[in-house]
């Protein structure tokens, strides 16, 4: 028997949660065609894997790499942590549809440039992609908040009834080109003002795609709870599943709340679809001028864009130079980028630990100073979580990253090892496998992970990006398989 690559004597974690076994690997083109002892199959190339964790490619579910994969299309930050497949888009924030000129309200301006071609369509945006892929698949998420900034002149109101026409119909379009869900950030300025009954409306055509409402909630701090509450309200109405992105229980006071919170999404959940999912870091990050450096204890500058220069630096020794308060400061800064020390470490354990909790980096890449997390997300779970703290099994982890994503955006073929299903796989090593990014060095690949395939074609080799780009754009419609269970 012949195949393309071999992965021979791995130590396979298929991304079910199942506990690990050794077995020999075998991947045909874009497919992994047998699983097993293959000792009689020969292989155009050959990787001995003795001693080495390999498992389905990590599923990042939440990223605002919307403009990026057309840039910087080998996604260096994402295939360097074993990430195979991300979904952008989120927060409200999508890159289409676009039908309005730079200069773009915050948060826009920090997920896209002005340079970059502007999509009227999400059709459009996927062909642009399809043309010239990046390394990673891709889906997207369509941004309310994008919706609002194309359809309204004034952004600090309730959408009035033809707007939210308007919106609907853009949004039930872009779905069914493909786009893998709604996302909303009424925490942003450009959807504050967007009641409950508006975002009702708008997951209301999500449910008719039967796809997921995706947010970032109105408030993850002193109001955390009622944000939930609002959440699941949406969810109820509209008849659709709800997902809470990067949870998180920001600012010193609502340290602790955590238990609070899952018990609220535990309770929830036996009554209507509830997902969610967290970033392993203490630290946020977002637009400077998001009103969180009042939660926050240290607040980094991690992209300016009149003061690149100031990238790495504490907000609060850069308004000491200045000799001008935090505020004033700030607002010199922007458009900015921040990253905020507001969670507390027993928060961001017990939500991590929460079994239903998918792994995320909510990486923003731009800049020579982004959040460490846009390197070192999946490895520091593996690293310093799972091996050092000792928080859940491997194979819980692995299941986190990859089946419990495909499972619940759709990602047919994708998120476990079977025969027929797409060869996303990252090999690395359990022992030594850690972020390297650190706030200081936030540039700085993973360390441990030997090899990333999307597809079938390696992305990621010994310690470099091979300049292979053989990313999909992925929806519900075109991953199924013939023959292979989701
Ligand atoms: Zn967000
Ligand atoms: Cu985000």
């Amino acid at each position: 028997m012949q195949a393309d690559i071999l992965f021979r004597n791995a130590v396979l974690i298929d991304g079910t949660g199942a506990p690990r076994q050794r077995a020999d690997v075998a991947v045909t083109d874009d497919r992994i065609v047998a699983i097993g002892d293959l000792s009689a199959w020969r292989g155009g190339v050959a990787h001995d894997c003795t001693g080495l964790v390999l498992a389905p490619g990590f599923i990042d579910p939440h990223v605002h790499h919307d403009e990026i994969v057309l840039t910087d299309p080998d996604m260096t930050c994402m295939t360097s942590q074993g990430v195979t497949s991300i979904i952008n888009g989120n927060c409200g924030f999508s890159i289409a549809p676009l039908t309005v000129a730079p200069p773009f309200p915050a948060p826009l301006d920090i997920i896209l440039s002005d340079e970059v071609p502007r999509f009227a369509s999400f059709g459009a945006y996927r062909a642009q992609l399809d043309a010239a892929p990046p390394a990673v698949n891709t889906a997207c998420l369509i941004g309310h908040g994008t919706l609002r900034i194309n359809t309204m002149s004034d952004l600090n109101r309730p959408a009035d009834a033809g707007e939210i026409a308007a919106m609907r119909a853009s949004l039930d379009a872009a779905l069914s080109e493909g786009g893998i869900g709604l996302s909303t950030g009424p925490f942003y300025p450009p959807a504050r003002a967007a009641p409950t009954a508006e975002l009702v409306a708008m997951a209301e055509i999500a449910q008719a795609h039967g796809k997921l409402y995706v947010t970032h909630m109105r408030d993850e701090g002193d109001r955390v709870r009622e944000s939930l509450q609002e959440t699941f309200q949406i969810g109820r109405e509209a008849g659709c599943g709800v997902h809470v992105s990067h949870h998180k229980c920001a600012g010193l006071a609502n340290h602790g709340l955590s238990e609070i919170t899952l018990a609220m999404i535990d309770e929830a959940r036996k009554h209507q679809d509830v997902g969610l999912d967290t970033t392993p870091w203490i630290a946020s990050s977002t637009m400077l001028n998001s009103g969180r450096h009042r939660q926050a204890t240290r607040v980094m500058v991690a992209d300016s864009v009149p003061h690149p220069e100031l990238a790495g630096r504490d907000l609060a020794d850069i308004a000491a130079e200045w000799g001008e308060d935090l505020d004033t400061a700030l607002a010199r800064l922007l458009p900015a980028t921040g990253i905020f020390f507001v969670m507390d470490e027993g928060d961001v354990r017990r939500i991590l630990s929460y079994p239903h909790t998918m792994v995320c980096s909510d990486g923003i890449a731009r800049g020579k100073h982004p959040h460490p997390r846009v390197w070192g997300t999946f490895p520091r779970v593996l690293g310093h979580y799972v091996r050092d703290v000792g928080l859940f099994s491997l194979e819980e982890a692995v299941h986190r990253m990859t089946g419990l994503p495909a499972q619940r955006f759709g990602l047919t073929g994708r998120g476990h090892l079977a025969p027929g299903h797409y060869a996303d796989l990252v090999l690395f090593d359990a022992a030594s496998v850690a972020e390297g990014a650190t706030f200081e060095a936030p540039l700085t690949p993973a360390h441990g992970i030997i090899g990333t395939w999307v597809n079938g074609r390696a992305v990621w080799r010994s310690g470099a990006a091979t300049g292979a780009r053989p990313g999909r754009t992925l929806d519900q419609r075109t991953g199924s398989i013939a023959g292979a269970s989701v």
